[in-house]
């Protein structure tokens, strides 16, 4: 039974890997057989059939073989996978879904875009779409529905998780990072503003205080094997082994009785959860700062950079890259 999973969800791990360019364009929901069956393996699966769902505004889709109590939720927005307004509001019907259900167990978050997890916060404008720090409190709310339902959340990174990116992994209950892929960071202070989104409590609670100065003040990125060695991260791992890794320790954390995952998770919180009005500090903190003279012209020389947030050098090594504000 065991290796049966294992198959599954290598299966379905070559499966979405090959098709997230057309999940992107469909909107919408089905439950059954996967379709396209390019994988002789699939006649071993028997009667599992993995149930797909799209979310409403197509940037996030969710992946469950019924019986294993484990929810894939697949990242995909755009080149970059910017956290935009509609994959705020698809990230929040997610965690909703997950309020008074009995499902799920674990979700493993992951994205279909090989080089980014999930960038930044979008800074573009656009008609109808509330205003970026409007959309951030949305934001918090989903992302604190991460650390707080009685559900346990893996992130699966592989590529680039930034600024809000960077605040959704770390509001997760564990992390685990494929070497070489992984680009961690919140750069805002380079930009003339602090992560917004409990990225400050978040980040001193995980990695310490000395740590925590070191990479928001720097606004640098950091790679798997440091982040796991301070504490970032649980475990770096080599890329072709995160896929395997992160479904092995799902599936036992699966076998266990959900009271007993949800009690272990509001204990652990109990002690060391950052507190909400910590997060909405770093909110209040990071807003009186947007738009100010002295980060105005750092955020508009950015966007001129990152060629309004497309895929590029500047949106790929944004570590580094960012100090070209100063040129
Ligand atoms: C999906 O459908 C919703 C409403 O039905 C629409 O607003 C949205 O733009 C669609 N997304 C895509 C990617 O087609
Ligand atoms: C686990 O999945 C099975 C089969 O889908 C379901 O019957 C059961 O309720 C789930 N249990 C939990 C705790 O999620
Ligand atoms: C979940 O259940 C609680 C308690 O039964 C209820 O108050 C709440 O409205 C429910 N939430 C949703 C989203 O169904
Ligand atoms: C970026 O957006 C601004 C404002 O909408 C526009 O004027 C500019 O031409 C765009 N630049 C690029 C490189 O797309």
């Amino acid at each position: 039974m065991h290796l049966k999973s294992v198959v599954v969800v290598h299966f379905l791990s070559l499966w979405y890997s090959s098709t997230w360019a057309s999940l992107v364009q469909d909107n919408s929901t089905f439950a059954g057989p996967i379709p396209s069956i390019h994988n002789p393996t699939s006649a071993s699966i028997g009667s599992i059939e993995p149930v797909m769902s799209v979310l409403p505004h197509g940037t996030i889709s969710t992946i469950r073989t019924p019986g294993s109590n484990i929810t894939r939720a697949i990242f995909s927005n755009g080149p970059i996978n910017i956290m935009n307004w509609p994959m705020i509001q698809d990230l929040q019907t997610f965690t909703v879904s997950l309020y008074n259900q009995s499902h799920t167990k674990v979700v493993i978050l992951q994205s279909a875009n090989p080089s980014f997890f999930i960038a930044q916060l979008s800074l573009l404008e656009h008609d109808g779409w509330p205003t970026p720090t409007e959309q951030t409190k949305t934001f918090i709310d989903a992302a604190y529905d991460i650390s707080t339902l009685p559900v346990i959340f893996i992130a699966s990174i592989a590529g680039r998780a930034r600024g809000a990116g960077n605040e959704l992994v770390l509001q997760c209950d564990l992390r685990y990072a494929a070497r070489g892929r992984t680009f961690l960071g919140n750069f805002e202070t380079a930009i003339g503003l602090i992560p917004g989104a409990g990225g400050i409590a978040y980040l001193a609670s995980l990695i310490g205080r000395a740590k925590a100065f070191e990479y928001v003040l720097s606004g640098r990125d950091i790679d798997a094997d440091t982040a796991e060695r301070i504490g970032w991260v649980n475990h770096a791992v080599d890329s072709y082994d995160l896929d395997g890794v992160v479904g092995a320790f799902a599936e036992r954390l699966a076998l266990f009785p959900v009271q007993a995952l949800a009690a272990a998770k509001k204990r652990i919180n109990e002690v060391s959860l950052v507190p909400p009005e910590q997060v909405w500090a770093d909110y209040n903190a990071w807003v009186p700062l947007v738009g100010k003279p002295f980060s105005a012209p750092l955020a508009s020389k950015e966007m001129k950079l990152s060629m309004n947030e497309s895929f590029g050098e500047y949106q790929l090594y944004e570590g580094d890259e960012v100090l070209r504000v100063y040129e």
